[in-house]
């Protein structure tokens, strides 16, 4: 079945490019927040447990079916296992990430805006309570997002563009590390603020008793989302492993970079935060509004020194919210490629076009289109909701019961072992393939249903 398919060029490349699809939006401005609206420490906790038991055997069910198929999301299943139902299976990773591709670039256009901005020394020598506003005030506007939103769409495009060894592998290995980098320098000015301990504290917390059934389903929520399950993007990513790579310590590799990436992001974010004297609203208003009056109140003392952390405050989240954006994109450009006589670059164009157009309808939501309402949320949030906490976990359990419960368990622990040869790999198998055929459906289902009652 191997073909002559590109493949990831290194252990390091695959789980660069894993982590740059893991590492995004999710981690930076979702997962601080959540922490601190759900118990500080006790959620972290319990949002590792999800992450070991839960979402880690899904991503290895991921990239079995990837690998094992040597296709993108669509087709990988039916590959394997014949009939109409995985057919359809199939198919949903192929306009779902496309689906969160057109409203995800819209934050990436935001994002791309505060960059130029913070390049523009707006946030300095202004009054720290006018930056608050200046967000609210881009987002309203009718063509500035459209635009931003275009402008984010096509520098992912170009990437995705130059293949899977020249374009992702290149950019996530260089980029990833430098991500690292830049949000310890963050963080290190975030805990030099004054006051910002009372942030550390909000963080630290060890709140038990703010433990319940609801927040374990947002734990095991975020780990899906913070991991890109679901959506065939480990899929698709596992079709580019190469046969002799380890897939567990891929999965292993990518899911610590993430969390480690997610716990630095809560640190250089609440402190700034609180030292602003900003309540730890929810949403991208966090990194948005708190973020830019902190540079512009600590602006007016050095100036110098607050232009330059914003700039690599922006970007960091302009490069994390790229190289998500990007293994979106990978799966319509794989299914395309693969399926249809359309090259490359003509692929990634019609996704473009398809993306760029979908995304207006969010980029127009909070301005011209901000009166379209669907029970009481806007276009932007209807997108979020719908993809996140429906389309998500359905396809993951999807997922889940076709390597549990259709693929052959031989052809699973052969996939997992690579034919025995992996003997850490052979010992763990017959609770992994437990996680996965018992644990992660039964999990699934009660976080799908708890989406409408909680
Ligand atoms: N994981 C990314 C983040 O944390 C977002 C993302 C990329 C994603 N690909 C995905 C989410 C696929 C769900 C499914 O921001």
């Amino acid at each position: 079945m191997e073909t002559k398919r590109e493949k990831f060029g290194s252990r390091f490349a695959v789980i660069m490019a894993m982590a740059g699809s893991a590492i995004g939006l999710g981690n930076i401005w979702r997962f601080p927040y959540m922490v601190g609206e759900h118990g500080g420490g006790a959620f972290v906790l319990v949002y590792i447990l999800a992450t070991i038991l839960i979402s880690l055997p899904i991503f290895v069910a991921e990239v079995v079916i990837g690998r094992r198929s040597g296709r993108s999301a669509a087709g990988a299943m039916s590959t394997l296992a014949g009939g109409r139902i995985w057919k359809f299976a199939g198919f949903l990773p192929v306009f779902i990430p496309l689906f969160i591709l057109s409203y995800y670039s819209v934050v990436g256009g935001w994002s791309l805006e505060f960059l130029i901005k913070s390049c523009r020394m707006a946030f300095s020598g202004v009054d720290p309570e006018s930056v608050t506003g200046m967000f609210g005030d881009f987002i309203v506007r009718p063509w500035a997002p459209v635009v931003s939103h275009l402008v984010f769409l096509a520098v992912c495009g170009a990437v995705i563009a130059l293949g899977v060894r020249s374009g992702i592998e290149k950019f996530s290995k260089y980029s990833i590390p430098v991500l690292f980098v830049l949000i310890v320098v963050i963080l290190c000015y975030s805990l030099s603020l004054p006051g910002a301990g009372e942030g550390v504290r909000y963080l630290m917390k060890f709140d038990v008793s703010a433990l319940n059934p609801q927040t374990f389903a947002y734990a095991m929520g975020q780990s899906f989302y913070s991991l890109s399950l679901g959506m065939g993007t480990i899929i698709t990513y596992g079709s580019y492993v190469s046969r002799k790579e380890n897939i567990l310590m891929s999965g292993v590799g990518t899911g610590v970079s993430d969390l480690m990436f997610a716990i630095l992001a809560c640190f250089a974010i609440m402190p700034a935060v609180f030292a602003a004297g900003i309540a730890p609203g929810a949403g991208p208003g966090l990194i948005f509004q708190s973020l830019p009056f902190v540079f512009a109140k600590m602006g007016a003392e050095i100036p110098a020194i607050s232009a330059i952390v914003s700039i690599i405050f922006f970007l960091t989240i302009v490069v994390a919210a790229m190289t998500s954006s990007m293994s979106l994109y990978e799966v319509g450009v794989a299914y395309l490629v693969e399926n249809t006589r359309i090259k490359r670059g003509a692929a990634t164009a019609l996704i473009f076009v398809g993306c760029g157009v979908l995304g207006v309808f969010s980029a127009m939501s909070f301005g011209p289109l901000s009166g379209v309402q669907l029970a009481g949320k806007g276009i932007f949030d209807l997108f979020d909701w719908l993809s996140s906490n429906i389309l998500l976990i359905f396809a993951s359990l999807l997922t889940v019961i076709f390597v549990g419960w259709v693929m052959k368990k031989n052809d699973v622990k052969a996939e997992f072992t690579n034919n025995g040869s992996l003997s850490l790999s052979g010992r763990l198998f017959g609770i992994v393939y437990f996680l996965i055929k018992y644990l992660a459906p039964v999990a699934l289902a009660i976080i799908f249903v708890a989406n409408f009652i909680l």
